[in-house]
């Protein structure tokens, strides 16, 4: 079949639905159904999420949670997390309550610098585009004051203007490296603002450079982009507790524990294998959490993967250590993340998601989001040196069964009893729901 479209953007919602129903599903009525299901009875809501993107057909749901009792420097927070993966939810909210009498998460902000490209190509010799840079400086940064004058009044802007010569790498290729305040905002809009004003500037002065010969008047920019890789824009997350204090229901020998737990950092310092699973974790929680807020996820995620490779093999983001009889459990990790603009006064749940936090501050998320990552790693490990993960996850993963066979109340009680004491995989629960079903 031949599923070319000419003009889809151009047709009604109606009709895109329609050309999806008839052109991929056998019964289309069912299909379009199932897609209207999940509209929102209130037509303004549906219009408002319709406009977010392009080509809107329907909405699609992820749980909203919450992860209770997160003690963080001193104050309580009940993290708002959206995810679709079982476990994760619940793993966050132990992990908050088993260090909420441990002395709760420490967490500063150690800065909070993001940075800008304007990526150009100048056929001429370096010390002259240097020297036309240290004359033009001034022009370029004043340029750009319109678009810099809000965010000065909020204590922002730009902080500092570099040309870096990367000709070594790539014949003719010069940057202008720009680093920003952003304050509350995530910034990538006025960061792109700021460059492509930078780029036309740098264009037109070296236009009118005297000392540029005509190609060398001919700057080529490239393009002009933010950077979502920001090692300046980091926030420190920590628990710590003298050894003892770990012992509860499943540590009993807290020692043991601690050194495990230890060595299990260890490995995904020195194993990109299971670095990049025990970061993936660290995720489970920042993710959830920069969903919630409506922040750019992949972003982060970009951003904190090229941390965690800085330098030069793929690491593991957290730290841990037993000094002195005292455990501590920390990571570094940088976000760019914002509390104001985006769609952080857009989307109902994203405001509800702000309030739930305290209308935070975007160095106050940032604490949070690092935290929440934190105790997600930590009940991973927990579970991984312990336990086992499949205990905790089967459990959760049982629901998903039974949801998925459409279980009935009693079905589910008897299948609940048996599991309390059996081991949960899928064919175990399959085979007891067809057993009873027999
Ligand atoms: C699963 O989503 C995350 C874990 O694999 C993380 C880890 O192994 O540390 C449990």
């Amino acid at each position: 079949m031949n599923n070319a479209v000419a003009g889809f953007s151009k047709l009604s919602k109606e009709e895109k639905i329609n050309w999806i129903a008839q052109e991929y599903f056998s019964n289309p009525t069912e299909a379009i159904t199932t897609i209207k299901q999940y509209w929102n009875n209130d037509a303004q809501l549906q219009q408002l999420h319709d406009e977010f993107i392009e080509n809107t057909i329907t909405n699609f749901y992820l749980p909203m949670g919450i992860a209770p009792n997160f003690l963080i420097n001193g104050k309580y927070y009940s993290v708002p997390m959206v995810i679709e993966e079982s476990s994760v939810v619940a793993a966050a909210a132990k992990s908050a309550k088993f260090w909420s009498t441990r002395g709760g998460f420490k967490a500063t902000v150690l800065n909070t610098e993001k940075i800008g490209q304007v990526h150009f190509l100048f056929p001429g010799e370096t010390a002259k585009l240097k020297a036309f840079f240290n004359a033009v400086k001034p022009t370029l940064i004043d340029s750009t004051e319109s678009i810099t004058k809000n965010m000065q009044k909020r204590g922002g802007g730009i902080l500092g203007l570099e040309l870096r010569d990367k000709t070594s790498e790539l014949d003719n290729y010069y940057q202008l490296h720009a680093t920003f305040e952003t304050k509350d905002s995530m910034g990538a809009n006025f960061i792109n603002s700021c460059l492509e004003q930078l780029a036309k500037t740098l264009k037109e002065a070296a236009q009118n450079h005297a000392d540029f010969n005509e190609a060398e008047k001919n700057i080529t920019v490239v393009m002009s982009i933010l950077s979502n890789y920001v090692p300046n824009c980091i926030v420190r997350a920590e628990v710590s507790c003298p050894v003892e204090e770990l012992a509860e229901k499943k540590i009993e020998n807290p020692q043991e524990f601690a050194e495990k737990f230890v060595q299990a950092v260890r490995i995904a310092e020195i194993e990109p294998f299971r670095a990049v699973t025990h970061n993936k974790g660290i995720m489970n929680g920042v993710d959830a959490v920069v969903l919630a807020t409506g922040n750019d996820f992949r972003a982060v995620e970009a951003g904190v993967h090229a941390y965690a490779s800085r330098n030069g093999q793929y690491s593991s983001l957290s730290h841990a250590q037993i000094e002195n009889g005292i455990f501590t459990f920390w990571m570094e990790i940088p976000l760019a993340l914002g509390t104001v603009g985006g769609l952080t006064s857009l989307h109902p749940l994203v405001k509800m998601a702000l309030e739930i936090l305290g209308k935070p501050s975007a160095q106050e998320l940032m604490q949070v989001v690092a935290v929440t990552g934190l105790a997600q790693n930590f009940a991973a490990l927990r579970s991984l040196t312990t336990t086992g993960i499949q205990e905790g996850h089967m459990k959760m993963h049982l629901n998903n069964i039974l949801n998925q066979y459409q279980a009935t109340a009693e079905e589910r009680k008897v299948i609940a009893k048996h599991f309390e004491k059996n081991t949960v995989t899928h064919a175990s629960v399959v085979e007891m729901i067809e057993h009873l079903r027999k």
